[in-house]
């Protein structure tokens, strides 16, 4: 692809042809920072699995319930940690719409999700807008957005929304999950979502769709609920715990499905005591 067809808001330096976890995230989302590239892997795995569509949407709506749940314990600082492509209902929309007060930073490596957030967030001086890679704990909590913005003697809700299942366990998510928690004081709230699925769930169509992701876009590691379980460590579960997602306090009839396991994710909110 050359550079005529670099849209206006694609960074100089993002290269136009390998998709990105961002954008192809993006485009299932029905979102337009995307380039043909991330099209293209995405509509192969949706031909696999036309579910994944309900599945992000799936992880948006627990994203904003989870929120509203925060901003109902008295949470007003929060931590987006791999925040992606701006999109309908983001962090800041929901808990600055219940206190105007509300900080929230946001955190991703991939340079059109930061290009976008910070075009998008341009005059509110309580949001910020940090690239960098969220497995560096300790260089994303020095950093000045984190530091000049959010209050350590408070309580923080750090989101971690289809994040760690592109952590695998080499890397270690429990001790970059644990990096983030010590630094934080007492009731502050850790909330992951995480593609994952239990024994009998599992749908052949996956095999492909997998293979084709992890080829195309970046290596994805489903867990297990126990697994996802044990990425709280340090932290009180709140009720219903690890579960799948669209019956994690659900708000309405609309937000639950009658077959929750066919989108292979949980998710869950803990509590640090
Ligand atoms: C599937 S998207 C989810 C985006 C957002 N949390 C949401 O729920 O809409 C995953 C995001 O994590 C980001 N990401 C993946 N690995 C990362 C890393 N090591 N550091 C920072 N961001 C990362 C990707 O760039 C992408 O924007």
């Amino acid at each position: 692809m050359d550079s005529g067809e670099r849209p206006n808001w694609a960074p100089v330096d993002v290269d136009l042809a390998r998709p990105s976890i961002a954008r192809v995230y993006d485009y299932w989302l029905g979102g337009a920072h995307n380039f043909a590239i991330d099209r293209a892997v995405a509509d192969k795995v949706l031909a696999d699995v036309p579910v994944i569509k309900s599945i992000v949407l799936n992880h948006r709506a627990f994203l904003r319930r989870a929120v509203r749940f925060l901003l109902a314990q008295g949470i007003r600082q929060f931590l987006d940690l791999g925040s992606g492509i701006p999109t309908v209902g983001n962090v800041h929309e929901i808990a600055q719409a219940t206190d105007p007060g509300a900080r929230v930073v946001y955190v991703d490596v991939d340079a059109v999700a930061v290009a976008h957030s910070r075009a998008i967030l341009t005059g509110n001086e309580l949001v910020s807008v940090l690239q960098a890679d969220v497995r560096d704990a300790k260089q994303v909590l020095k950093s000045p957005e984190v530091q000049e913005l959010l209050d350590f003697s408070q309580p923080i809700g750090v989101l971690m929304i289809a994040l760690l299942h592109f952590v695998p366990d080499s890397e270690d998510p429990r001790g970059i999950v644990a990096d983030y928690r010590d630094a934080l004081p007492d009731g502050s709230y850790l909330t992951i979502s995480h593609a994952g699925y239990e024994e009998g769930d599992w749908d052949p169509a996956w095999d492909d769709a997998k293979q084709v992701y992890n080829r195309g876009v970046s290596e994805m590691c489903f867990r297990r609920k126990h697994e996802v379980q044990a990425l709280f460590e340090g932290f009180d579960l709140v009720e219903p715990g690890v579960a799948r997602l669209p019956l994690w306090r659900p708000e309405s009839p609309d937000d639950v499905d009658e077959d929750a396991a066919r989108f292979i994710s949980f998710g869950g909110v803990g509590r640090k005591a």
